[in-house]
């Protein structure tokens, strides 16, 4: 199995990996509710996320937590988010980017974690 090498193999694990959200009991009416009819627009922004984080091709432009600071999320989604995202990158790719983007994931759906809470706590307003 092959590591992860150019756009391609970015575009094919964020198609497989939503292709998985939007069939889970658990996450797909999260997502739906949000992006509506706008999955293209969705996938093409993930698309330039990973692009940017694993393959150093900075097309990606925003802020990755501000459209889940508001969302109604807990530890048990977060988990099943990487149960998911872990189980997609080992079907497909071996080797030292495919280890980044899992080390990376988790990385997130922690820091994501704790923000939410903090803003469920306080009445302060993300920003960034
Ligand atoms: C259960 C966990 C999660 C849920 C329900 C969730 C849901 C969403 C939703 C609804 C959007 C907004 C889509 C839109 O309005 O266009 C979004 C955007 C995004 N998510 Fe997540 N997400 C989760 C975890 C994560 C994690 C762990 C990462 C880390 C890689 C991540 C990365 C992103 C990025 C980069 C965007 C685009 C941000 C932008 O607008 O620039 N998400 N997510």
């Amino acid at each position: 199995m092959k590591d992860i090498q150019n756009f391609d193999d970015v575009k094919l694990l964020v198609d497989s990996f939503y292709s998985k959200i939007r069939e889970d009991a658990l996450l797909r009416n999260i997502f739906n509710s949000v992006i509506r009819d706008r999955w293209n627009s969705h996938l093409e922004k993930m698309y330039k996320f990973w692009q940017t984080v694993l393959l150093d091709e900075p097309t990606y432009i925003g802020n990755p937590f501000l459209p889940h600071a508001k969302l109604p999320l807990n530890e048990t989604q977060f988990n099943q988010w990487l149960v998911l995202f872990n189980e997609t990158v080992d079907q497909h790719f071996r080797g030292e980017k495919a280890d980044r983007m899992k080390w990376q994931g988790k990385r997130m759906a922690e820091m994501f974690l704790s923000k939410i809470e903090y803003y469920k706590n306080s009445n302060s307003v993300p920003l960034k």
